[in-house]
């Protein structure tokens, strides 16, 4: 059996913090084989860096960063993510050239291969961006037949559009679960075929928030149009994640379960260090 922690958008140095503090704690709980994280909130709220990149492979010890609509906002990333092997990007979004970059195919620490593949929604989101199904289909076809475990990381604003892939994706896929709205769903459960499905996973950081950025900003430009800039709020930090298990023979989901483990409850009981030394 393999076992699979997968966590949703990580927001700026808030996100960080309740993933440095709690990953730990549900590796030494859980111990997952695979840990993946969606990144394209971590530096600042927008995009990635390859500092962070770098801090959640080498010192968190994620195995692959998937991505968003935010993958582009720091421009190093052009740079990096060629030849970033832990990271994938969105294979059917309008500024991303093809499927070359938004799948890995990777290995757990006992050898087993794992795919990871990351797509984007169209509706509510770039009108530009392509359709998802033929590139889900190709990436999945070409895959090393011995690769049984395939994850997908489907980015979307629309829970019909994350609900439809799922059962497209039934049998084919291990795990399929939605990201980019940041506020988890409780519909987590095995389709036919033993695909693992959740229509999202949340956001890990600052829930005192709307969708994790400031709420008197949010609001103010809800209610006035002001373009004050948006930043990640700093309270209320929560880890959601869950908590897949695999049968590396078939590739088909046993079990999936939701968490969201609360920094300051936690800290509170276990008495843990509040610092952001290293963050
Ligand atoms: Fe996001
Ligand atoms: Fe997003």
């Amino acid at each position: 059996m393999i076992r699979i922690l997968a966590a949703g958008d990580v927001i700026g140095k808030p996100g960080r913090k309740a993933l440095a503090k709690l990953l730990p704690l549900a590796r030494e709980t859980f111990k997952p084989d695979i840990v993946i994280v969606n990144g394209e909130n971590a530096a600042g709220g927008f995009g990635l860096t390859k500092k962070i990149y770098d801090q959640f492979i080498n010192n968190f010890g994620i195995d692959c960063v998937t991505m968003g609509n935010h993958w582009h906002d720091k421009p190093e990333i052009h740079n990096f993510a060629p030849t970033a092997e832990r990271l994938v990007l969105p294979a059917n979004m309008m500024n991303v050239g093809d499927n070359a970059l938004a799948f890995r195919v990777l290995q757990t620490a006992d050898g087993t291969p794992f795919a990871v593949i990351n797509l984007i929604g169209k509706a509510f989101m770039h009108a530009d961006n392509r359709d998802f199904f033929k590139p889900v289909d190709d990436i999945l076809a070409n895959l090393p037949s011995q690769c049984r475990i395939r994850i997908v990381d489907f980015h979307g604003e629309a829970t019909s559009e994350k609900q439809a892939l799922g059962h497209y994706l039934k049998g084919r896929a291990s795990l399929v679960y939605g990201t980019h709205s940041h506020v988890p769903t409780a519909d987590e459960r095995i389709f036919e075929g033993g695909t693992g499905y959740t229509t999202d996973l949340g956001m890990t950081g600052p829930y005192d928030s709307v969708i994790g950025i400031r709420t008197e900003a949010a609001l103010l430009r809800m209610q006035t149009g002001d373009r004050k800039r948006f930043e990640p709020a700093t309270n209320d930090l929560w880890f959601c994640f869950v908590l897949a298990d695999i049968d590396p023979t078939n590739g088909k989901c046993i079990k999936i379960e939701r968490f969201r483990w609360e920094w300051d409850v936690i800290k509170k009981r276990l008495e843990l260090d509040d610092s952001e030394e290293g963050i």
